[in-house]
C-alpha cells in the first residue's frame, strides 16, 4: 500500500513537470511566432488593393496592389468595390486559353505575412511535356518577370494547369527564377521544396502580376517573347545550376527522383580516333538524341559511325530514362549540331550557344513547324529534315494497328500493308476514315520508327560545320535575311518573329525579301 502511493506521487510529480516544461516550450513557441509575425506585418495593408490591366482580349493582364493568399479564401484583394478584372493566364492555343481573376474582399484579415514584393500569378500548358513546359509556360513566365524587373524575392503563384498529370512530373527545380516560394493549390503539386500550399495565416504581397499578355514565339500568341529574354534565361540556368561548382553541388544533393540525372548516366560519347587533337574537327560535337518508345531511328548508329568518320564527336543522348532541367543544360551546353527525331528534345537546343543548329529528322510523310517558331525567336538554326524516298520508311505494325484500334477502325491485313506502303495512303484514309477526322494516318506517321538517309544527312552536317565561321560573323537576323536561318518551311515563323512588328529581335518591321530561298537540308 505504502510503496502505491508513494508510486501514485512520484508519476503524478513527473507529469507535472513535464506538463509545465510542455507549457513552456509552448510559451516560447508561440512568442517567437509572434515576433516573426509581427516583423512581416506592416501598415501598408491598411490602403485599398488597386487594380490595372493592360492588353486586350486573349492578351490582357492585370496588375494588383496588396494581393492576398491564404487557405480558406484562395488569393483575393481587399477592396469595397468589385475592381478585380479576368487575365488569360495561358500561352497556348486559344481553346486552351484561361481567365481568371482573384476574389475581392471588403477587409484585410486581422493578421497576416506581409511581403513587400510581386507575386507572378501564372498558368502551365501540359508540364509533362518538356517543350511545351518550356515555351508555353516557364518562358513566357520567366519574360514577364524580366519585364517586371523582378527580383530574386518575387514569388510565384500557379492558378492553372492544362493536362495535368502530377505523377508523371518529374519534380523540376525552377529555382534559378527566384528564391520565393511558388503557392500550389493542391498538395500533389509540392514536388519540390519551393511549393507551398496556400497558408492559414494570409500571406499579402505589395504587388501582383496576373497572366502574361499572351507571349510565346507560336503562331497562336498574339505577343512575343524577346530574343533576349532566352538568352538571359540561359545564362540565369547556366549560372544558378552550372558554372562555378553549382553542378558538383547539383549532382551531390540528395535527389528526391532518380530520373533527374538518368539522361547523364546514359550518355555515350564516340570520339574520333585521332593522334593530333589539334585537327579542328574533333572540338565539333554533335548530339544525337535517340528515342526508344516513338519515333525511333531505326539506323542511329550508321549515323554515328559516319559522323566520327567525319572526325566529329558525338554524344549519343537518351532523354526516355528522364532528364532534369539542370541536367539537360549540361548535356547541351556544348554541343554545336543537335540531331533528333520531331519532338521534345528539339526545343533541348535553347542550352546551346546562340546560332548553333538544330536537325529534326521527320518522318517520311509527317512534318510540322511547331520547332521554326521557338528557334527563330531564341536565335538557332532550324531545319526540317525530311526524307524524301522509300528508303526510310518503316513499317510500323504496333504503332499503327494500336492507333486503327483507338480510332474504332478494323482493316483488312491487305489494306493494312498498303496503308504502310511506300505511297500517301490517299484511299485508305477516305476509305477507313469516314467524317471529318482524317488525321489518324498522321498520328501514325509522326509517331512511326523511321530510317534517317545519312549520307545526306551528313553532307548537310558538313556544310553546317564549314559555314561556322561566316556564321559566327553574321547576326541572326542577316542569316534569316540570307536563308540561312532555318528551312524549308518556315516563312511563317519568320514573319512573326523575325520581320513583323512585333518580332522577337527588337521588334521593327523589317522588309522581306521574296527572293530568298530558305536552304534545304541535304540538297
Ligand atoms: C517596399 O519596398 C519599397 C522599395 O522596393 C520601399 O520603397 C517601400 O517603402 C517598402 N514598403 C514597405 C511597407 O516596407
Ligand atoms: C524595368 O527596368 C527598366 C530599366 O531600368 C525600366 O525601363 C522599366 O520601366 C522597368 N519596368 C517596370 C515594369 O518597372
Ligand atoms: C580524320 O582524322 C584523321 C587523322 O588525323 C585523318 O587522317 C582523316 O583524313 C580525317 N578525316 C576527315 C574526313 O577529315
Ligand atoms: C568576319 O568579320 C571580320 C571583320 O568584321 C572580317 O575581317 C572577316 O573577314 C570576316 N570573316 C568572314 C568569314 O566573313
Amino acid at each position: 500500500m505504502i510503496n502505491l502511493t508513494t508510486i501514485a506521487k512520484f508519476v503524478i510529480r513527473k507529469t507535472l513537470l513535464i506538463l509545465i516544461i510542455f507549457w513552456l516550450f509552448g510559451v516560447i513557441l508561440f512568442l517567437s511566432l509572434e515576433v516573426s509575425d509581427r516583423e512581416h506585418l506592416t501598415i501598408s495593408l491598411t490602403e485599398e488593393s488597386t487594380s490595372k490591366c493592360r492588353g486586350e482580349g486573349r492578351a490582357v493582364f492585370c496588375e494588383y496592389t496588396n494581393f492576398c493568399v491564404d487557405r480558406k479564401n484562395g488569393a483575393y484583394i481587399v477592396n469595397r468595390k468589385d475592381i478585380s478584372k479576368l487575365a488569360n493566364v495561358m500561352n497556348a492555343d486559344q481553346n486552351i486559353d484561361f481567365f481568371w481573376k482573384p476574389k475581392v474582399k471588403s477587409r484585410y484579415p486581422a493578421k497576416a505575412q506581409y511581403i513587400n514584393d510581386t507575386l507572378f500569378a501564372y498558368g502551365l500548358y501540359s508540364p509533362v511535356h518538356f517543350s511545351h513546359w518550356m515555351f508555353n509556360g516557364l518562358l513566357p513566365l520567366y519574360s514577364i518577370m524580366r519585364s517586371y524587373n523582378a527580383t530574386r524575392n518575387a514569388w510565384l503563384l500557379r492558378i492553372h494547369t492544362y493536362r495535368h498529370q502530377p505523377i508523371r512530373m518529374i519534380p523540376q527545380d525552377i529555382s534559378f527564377l527566384t528564391d520565393g516560394k511558388e503557392i500550389v493549390f493542391d498538395s500533389f503539386d509540392t514536388l519540390t521544396e519551393m511549393q507551398v500550399l496556400p497558408p492559414k495565416v494570409p500571406i499579402c504581397f505589395a504587388k501582383a502580376v496576373v497572366g502574361f499578355g499572351n507571349r510565346c514565339s507560336l503562331n497562336y500568341c498574339e505577343n512575343n517573347i524577346p530574343a533576349e529574354h532566352y538568352e538571359q534565361f540561359r545564362k540565369d540556368v547556366f549560372s544558378h545550376f552550372i558554372h562555378n561548382g553549382q553542378w558538383e553541388l547539383y549532382k551531390q544533393k540528395k535527389y528526391k527522383d532518380q530520373r533527374e540525372l538518368a539522361c547523364i548516366d546514359s550518355t555515350k560519347i564516340y570520339a574520333p580516333i585521332v593522334s593530333n587533337d589539334k585537327i579542328y574537327h574533333t572540338k565539333v560535337i554533335i548530339g544525337v538524341l535517340q528515342r526508344y518508345h516513338t519515333r525511333h531511328i531505326l539506323n542511329a548508329d550508321e549515323l554515328i559511325d559516319a559522323l566520327v568518320k567525319q572526325n566529329y564527336t558525338v554524344k549519343f543522348l537518351n532523354f526516355d530514362v528522364g532528364c532534369s532541367l539542370p541536367a539537360t543544360a549540361k548535356l547541351l551546353e556544348d554541343i554545336d549540331v543537335l540531331i533528333t527525331p520531331h519532338g521534345n528534345g528539339l526545343g533541348d537546343a535553347i542550352f546551346m550557344m546562340p546560332k548553333t543548329t538544330v536537325i529534326s529528322i521527320d518522318n517520311r510523310f509527317y512534318s510540322e513547324a511547331w520547332f521554326t517558331y521557338v528557334h527563330t525567336a531564341s536565335g538557332r538554326r532550324f531545319y526540317n529534315f525530311q526524307c524524301d524516298s522509300g528508303d526510310c520508311q518503316v513499317a510500323d505494325f504496333e504503332l499503327a494497328q494500336k492507333g486503327l484500334q483507338e480510332d474504332g477502325i478494323r482493316m483488312s491485313y491487305h489494306d493494312l500493308l498498303e496503308y504502310l506502303g511506300p505511297k500517301y495512303p490517299y484511299r485508305l484514309i477516305e476509305k477507313y476514315y469516314v467524317g471529318d477526322d482524317k488525321s489518324g494516318y498522321d498520328r501514325y506517321a509522326k509517331d512511326a520508327v523511321r530510317r534517317v538517309d545519312v549520307e545526306k544527312l551528313v553532307k548537310f552536317v558538313k556544310e553546317i560545320i564549314e559555314e561556322w565561321p561566316m556564321v559566327k560573323n553574321k547576326s541572326f537576323i542577316e542569316l534569316c535575311e540570307m536563308g540561312k536561318c532555318c528551312g524549308p518551311w518556315c516563312s511563317d515563323a519568320l514573319k512573326k518573329n523575325v520581320f513583323a512588328k512585333g518580332n522577337a529581335w527588337g521588334g521593327v518591321e523589317r522588309p522581306i525579301d521574296a527572293e530568298t530561298v530558305n536552304w534545304k537540308a541535304g540538297n
